[in-house]
């Protein structure tokens, strides 16, 4: 394929077929290979991108910034609340001022209609950096983790614990799907995906030789998986008032020592981090006072284990998210 993503935009997994996702993702393990090697990748030299936060972040920011600075761009980051987007201008009108000073425009924020009306409106890509619907662009890093670590991708079963209705797991299915991957969503009822978008992944995953499966035992999705993958119970955007509800339902899907010895011995856990597997933040300090549980969705023990992939996976997104900003803003030759 020749530059095939040059000019998309990179909103959800959805639109690309599994042959372009295969190709970012071998993108990334090219840019991280040059990055290891210290060798320069300053395709963009002279390019600027945008990045518009509505939400907080460590890992996605940071890794359009480094991604950014080496492929040779210059980057902006407009912090949630100091842009006038939403208050005081429309997206529509955002996207088009944006578009006539940056060479691309990332966007995290709530409702995914918001990024896909940006990238309508832009004449510049527009990369999905997390809105409520989904987490592409942290696909392709997990995509790329359970790769270097197990081999291959088609054919394995990927189980994800908890809050199985997330950007996070909606995007795991999706991605799921494309390549061929067993997925089981593992959790209660009320925290199911939409039976729209499982039976859309189901079709697809059908094309592909894979399935996708909805469960709410965890030591039967636990049993012969090859990754467990979990998430925080309550995402960015959700009320405080709806914890005791969400541990109420959650508790019984975190991932313990248990849990991980009934899958595959080689099995890895996987999480796209922040994590609360411990009381050294203030929110997992007020949920121990309230609740009196010390770990939510993961224990510590697994997190800190020899099994957990986590900061390799949180590396991988910084390469990845530079191969989508690579892909797209290369010229066709
Ligand atoms: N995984 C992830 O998107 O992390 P941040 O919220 O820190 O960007
Ligand atoms: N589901 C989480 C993912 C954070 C990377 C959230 O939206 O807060």
């Amino acid at each position: 394929m020749n530059a095939p993503l040059s000019g998309r935009d990179f909103l959800k997994l959805l639109d690309f077929t599994p042959e372009e996702i295969t190709y970012l993702i071998d993108l990334s393990a090219e840019l991280k290979a040059k990055k290891k090697a210290g060798e320069p990748h300053r395709y963009h030299e002279g390019k600027n991108i945008v990045l518009l936060f509505e939400k907080t972040s460590t890992r996605t920011r940071c890794s359009f910034e480094v991604g950014g600075m080496d492929l040779g761009m210059g980057v902006t980051y407009l912090e949630p609340s100091s842009s006038q987007m939403g208050k005081k201008e429309s997206i529509e009108d955002t996207a088009r001022v944006l578009s006539r000073m940056y060479d691309g425009i990332e966007y995290r924020g709530f409702e995914q209609e918001k990024v896909e009306i940006l990238a309508r409106y832009s004449s510049v890509p527009v990369w999905n950096g997390l809105t409520t619907e989904a987490h592409p662009t942290q696909m392709i890093a997990d995509m790329l983790t359970i790769r270097e670590h197990l081999g291959r991708l088609s054919g394995l079963n990927v189980t994800f614990f908890g809050d199985a209705q997330n950007n996070v797991a909606n995007s795991l299915m999706v991605a799921c799907a494309k390549l061929g991957i067993n997925f089981n969503a593992c959790g209660p009822e009320e925290q199911m995906p939409s039976p729209e978008l499982v039976s859309t992944c189901q079709s697809i995953a059908a094309e592909n030789g894979a399935s996708i499966r909805l469960c709410s035992n965890a030591e039967e999705g636990a049993r012969g998986a090859n990754v467990l993958y979990t998430d925080i119970w309550v995402s960015m955007g959700e009320p405080d008032d709806i914890w005791a509800e969400r541990i109420r339902l959650l508790e019984p899907y975190r991932i313990t020592d248990e849990l991980m010895a009934l899958a595959d011995p080689d099995a890895i856990f996987m999480h796209c981090l922040p994590s609360f597997h411990d009381t050294k933040t203030t929110v997992g300090a007020e949920i121990a006072d309230k609740f009196g549980i010390t770990e939510m969705e993961v224990s510590d023990s697994v997190f800190e284990g020899p099994q957990s992939v986590v900061f390799d996976e949180a590396e991988n997104r910084m390469h990845t998210i530079k191969a989508v900003m690579h892909a797209t803003l290369m010229d066709k030759e």
